[in-house]
């Protein structure tokens, strides 16, 4: 009864062990998207503590994007899709990294940002930090300039917060 906002979202996200490998503890964002206020909340959240001022969201494909689209609306700046390869038609620049499973790159259009412009950049999960360390490399190959960082989960016990720092993200923080 008495839960915080950031209580009610954090029981909104399931823990799917062994997903997609044996030893993965996977964290499962879906029931806080179906949830009807859950959502909202997590929006509300993540836009209460982002700070100003920013210019621009980059989102990572995917998952970011669910995040990502709702807080440029509610910032009123505009969103910009950092994707996986293959998919965005014009001129990119490409980052490769590792994952927790695997390896994949992803891309951002050359003209997607301007120099100087503050960027937020925004996924679901930090775990490893290969995804968010080859975000930020691409945000910074535009010449703009990574304001901060904001995840809603980071799987802690996998050093993905010390990986970027190690990079010179050093604004970064995470809802739960
Ligand atoms: C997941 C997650 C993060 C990334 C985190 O994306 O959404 O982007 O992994 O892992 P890391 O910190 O070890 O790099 P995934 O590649 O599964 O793609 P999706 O968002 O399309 O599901
Ligand atoms: N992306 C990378 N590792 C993950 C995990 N353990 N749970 C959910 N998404 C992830």
């Amino acid at each position: 009864a008495n839960q915080t906002r950031v209580d009610r979202i954090e029981a909104l996200v399931r823990t799917v062990p062994d997903f997609p490998r044996p030893g993965i503890v996977f964290r499962d964002i879906t029931p806080l998207m179906a949830d009807p206020v859950g959502l909202g909340e997590t929006i509300d959240e993540l836009v209460d503590r982002i700070p100003r001022p920013v210019d621009v969201v980059a989102g990572v494909d995917s998952r970011g994007f669910l995040f990502g689209a709702p807080i440029a609306v509610r910032l009123g700046i505009g969103f910009v899709p950092i994707r996986k390869p293959g998919k965005l038609p014009a001129p990119v620049y490409e980052e490769s990294f590792d994952l927790e499973y695997g390896s994949s790159s992803l891309s951002i259009h050359q003209d997607a940002l301007e120099p100087g412009q503050r960027v937020l950049l925004i996924d679901d999960l930090l775990a490893t930090g290969g995804t968010l360390g080859a975000a930020a490399r691409l945000v910074l190959r535009e010449g703009a300039v990574l304001a901060h960082t904001e995840t809603v989960l980071e799987l802690k016990d996998l050093g993905g917060r010390e990986h970027l720092a190690a990079q010179g993200v050093d604004s970064f923080s995470s809802l739960l």
